[in-house]
């Protein structure tokens, strides 16, 4: 059993991440600057005896805090394109120096793997289809070129002692306790379910491969697992190459599910991030196939709603409009505080 640093792991895959690595009997720190609150996590990880919780953030992290580890997981950040544009600076210093500060302190501190949490976003536009790793990246925001730049930082940074592998990851769908509702599946069945209607923006014809949550964090769990010269600063799409979508291909599966629902085609502007990817190389190197596919995650959301597992109104699972409440707060905290007070 390992010994395991999350960080990230108040968020919506490391939540999941959290519950399925404590469940495999796995010791885990979850490390976050918890954003979207502890109590995603739930009581029962918080009183884990495996489980300890560290509120930090990512650009403060020395090595003093990674010692001890055997593997450290690189979940946190800002995590979508438009949140990545609210303040481009604040991208840069926790997406870009965060995660680089989170990979040489574990280096410096003896941490023998680092698993970077990238994205196929990095293709942007993708020139051709069936985009592979050997593919050449094309990022078209600053979410995108701040996971491109982290890559080739640690790719840098890898040595014989410091095995960095780079995972990524396809547009995630499926439930996690920090549920998103700003991801392609998770929101068209939000809306269906909710307003019986989908809109579709961007053309619909743009390309997104999808995963779920779950089978996220079973590649994570593979690459932490295989023998280092398999994954030694290699780059692994995650994802099933079955499961790459045109958008308006999303939203009518989501129709087929909730038939009531109206597919409403918005006139807008081609979306210029359209990429179809291959996932032959984790399926050959590691063995790894999806459990999960669309319609699962589609349902398994359509139910949780159904049962008000889900609370569809809260606004936390809106993650930009979540950071851009905090963004807010800090700004009235430093016009109204005094002492760190208000009242
Ligand atoms: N969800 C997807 O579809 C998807 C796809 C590809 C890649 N990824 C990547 O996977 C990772 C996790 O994504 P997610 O969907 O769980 O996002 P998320 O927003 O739910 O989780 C990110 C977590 O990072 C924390 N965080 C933010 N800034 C921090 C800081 N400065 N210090 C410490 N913690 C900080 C937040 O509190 C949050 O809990 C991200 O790097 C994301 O870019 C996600």
């Amino acid at each position: 059993m390992k010994n395991i640093m999350i960080a990230g792991a108040g968020g919506y895959i490391g939540t999941v991440m959290v519950e399925q690595f404590l469940a495999a009997g796995h010791s885990v720190t979850g490390l976050d600057r918890y954003y979207f609150g502890t109590d995603t996590l739930g009581t029962e990880i918080i009183n884990n005896q495996r489980f300890t919780l560290l509120k930090k953030d990512i650009r403060e992290v020395t090595s003093d805090d990674l010692k001890g580890f055997d593997v450290v997981i690189d979940l946190a950040g800002l995590s979508n394109d438009p949140t990545c544009d609210l303040k481009p600076n604040l991208t840069y210093s926790i997406n870009f120096k965060g995660g680089v500060n989170l990979a040489e302190s574990a280096q410096k501190a003896g941490v023998s793997r680092f698993i970077y949490s990238s994205s196929c976003s990095v293709y942007g536009l993708g020139a051709s289809t069936s985009l592979t790793e050997a593919s050449e990246p094309n990022p078209q925001s600053y979410y995108a070129k701040g996971k491109v730049d982290v890559e080739n930082r640690l790719r840098e940074i890898a040595d014989d002692k410091f095995c960095v592998t780079l995972l990524r990851n396809a547009t995630v769908y499926g439930l996690s306790k920090r549920m998103r509702f700003d991801l392609v599946i998770n929101i068209m069945t939000l809306k269906a379910w909710k307003d019986k209607r989908i809109f579709v923006l961007g053309g619909g014809k743009q390309w997104r491969p999808l995963v779920h949550v779950k089978d996220v964090v079973k590649a994570f769990e593979l690459a932490m697992n295989a023998p280092q010269t398999k994954v030694a600063s290699q780059v692994f799409n995650v994802g099933s190459n079955e499961q790459n979508y045109q958008v308006f291909q999303i939203a009518n599966l989501v129709k087929e599910l909730l038939p009531q629902t109206e597919v409403i085609q918005v006139p807008d502007d081609p979306d210029k991030r359209t990429y179809n990817v291959n996932f032959d190389k984790i399926k050959k190197e590691l063995n790894y196939q999806a459990d999960f596919n669309a319609r699962d995650g589609i349902r398994e959301i359509i139910e949780a709603l159904n049962y008000g597992v889900l609370d569809p109104e809260d606004s936390r699972t809106r993650t930009i409009e979540h950071y851009k409440f905090l963004l807010k707060v800090e700004d009235t905290m430093a016009e109204l505080a005094k002492n760190g007070r208000i009242f």
